[in-house]
C-alpha cells in the first residue's frame, strides 16, 4: 500500500505539491490525470525517493520513505518498477540486454534462470520476436513496451507509470495501457499511471484521482467523479 499524508513540495518558493493525501490500497490500480505542470512528475518522483518533499510524510508498506537513507532507498527502488516518461532504453543494449540488465546487476541468478524469466517476460510484453533488437529499431509503441518489462522485471511490488502512452497512437496507447492494466494482477503489484489518455484511464483504473495545482481535488471512480459540481472535472469527464 501507498499512504501519503500532507506532502508539500516547492521549487524556488514555487509550491508545486500542495497537500497531497493519498491512500492506494495493494492491488490497486490508480490513475492520477491533470494539467501539463500540475504535478504528476514530480508526485511520483517523491514516491521512489528521487525527490524529498519539504513536508509530509510517504509510507509504502509501512515505512515512511521520506526517512529512508540513500542505501535504504536503493533496496527500496528495487521493489518498484518505474517507467519513466521518456521511456529510457540503454541504446546500445539490444530488447533482451535491456530487460535481463536489473537481473544481472540486483540478483545472483544463474544465466539459464534469466534467459527463462527475461523470456517469460517479454511474452508478456509480447516482444519476443524483437528480443535481438536494438531501441533504434524499435517503433514508439516497442520501446514503451521494452521499457515496462525492464521496469518490472525484478517482481516489482510497485509499479508507477510516468505517461505511458504520451507519444503513441491511439491503437498503441489501448494496447499498452491495457498490458499495464493485465500485468497488475500477474505481478500481484499496486499501479499508479499518471496520463493524459483520459479515456483509458478511466477504463483501466480501479479509481482516477484528479490533480490541479499540486493538490488532488477528486478521487473516486467514474460515477463517484460523475457527482461532483467542479467545473474542471465536469470538463474531463466529457471527454
Ligand atoms: N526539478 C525541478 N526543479 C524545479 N522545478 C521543477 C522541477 N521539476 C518540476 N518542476 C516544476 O514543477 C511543476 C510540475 O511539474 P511536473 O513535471 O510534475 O508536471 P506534470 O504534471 O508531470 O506535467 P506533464 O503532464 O507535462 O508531464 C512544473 O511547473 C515544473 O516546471
Ligand atoms: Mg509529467
Amino acid at each position: 500500500m501507498i499512504k501519503v499524508q500532507g506532502l508539500y513540495k516547492s521549487f524556488n518558493g514555487q509550491a508545486v505539491l500542495n497537500d497531497i493525501n493519498l491512500y492506494v490500497p495493494e492491488g490497486e490500480i490508480l490513475a492520477i490525470l491533470g494539467e501539463s505542470g500540475s504535478g504528476k512528475s514530480v508526485f511520483l518522483q517523491h514516491l521512489i525517493g528521487l525527490l524529498k518533499p519539504d513536508r509530509g510524510t510517504i509510507e509504502i508498506d509501512g515505512t515512511d520513505i521520506t526517512k529512508l537513507s540513500e542505501e535504504q532507498l536503493l533496496k527500496l527502488r528495487a521493489k518498484i518498477g518505474y517507467l519513466f516518461q521518456e521511456g529510457a532504453l540503454y541504446d546500445f543494449f539490444t530488447v533482451y540486454e535491456n530487460v535481463a540488465f536489473p537481473l544481472m546487476e540486483h540478483t545472483r541468478m544463474k544465466s539459464k534462470e534469466i534467459t527463462q524469466k527475461v523470456e517469460h517476460m517479454l511474452h508478456l510484453v509480447g516482444l519476443e520476436k524483437a528480443a535481438y533488437k536494438y531501441p533504434s529499431e524499435l517503433s514508439g509503441g516497442m520501446k514503451k513496451r521494452a521499457a515496462l518489462a525492464r521496469s518490472v522485471i525484478l517482481d516489482s511490488k510497485f509499479l508507477l507509470c510516468d505517461e505511458p502512452t504520451s507519444g503513441l497512437d491511439p491503437l498503441r496507447s489501448r494496447q499498452i495501457m491495457d498490458l499495464i492494466a493485465n500485468l497488475t494482477p500477474e505481478l500481484k503489484c499496486t499501479t499508479i499511471i499518471t496520463s493524459h489518455d483520459i479515456p483509458n484511464s478511466f477504463r483501466v483504473a480501479d479509481r482516477v484521482a484528479i490533480i490541479k495545482e499540486g493538490h488532488i481535488i477528486a478521487i473516486g471512480t467514474r460515477e463517484e467523479l460523475e457527482l461532483s459540481r467542479d467545473n474542471s472535472i465536469q470538463e474531463l469527464l466529457k471527454v
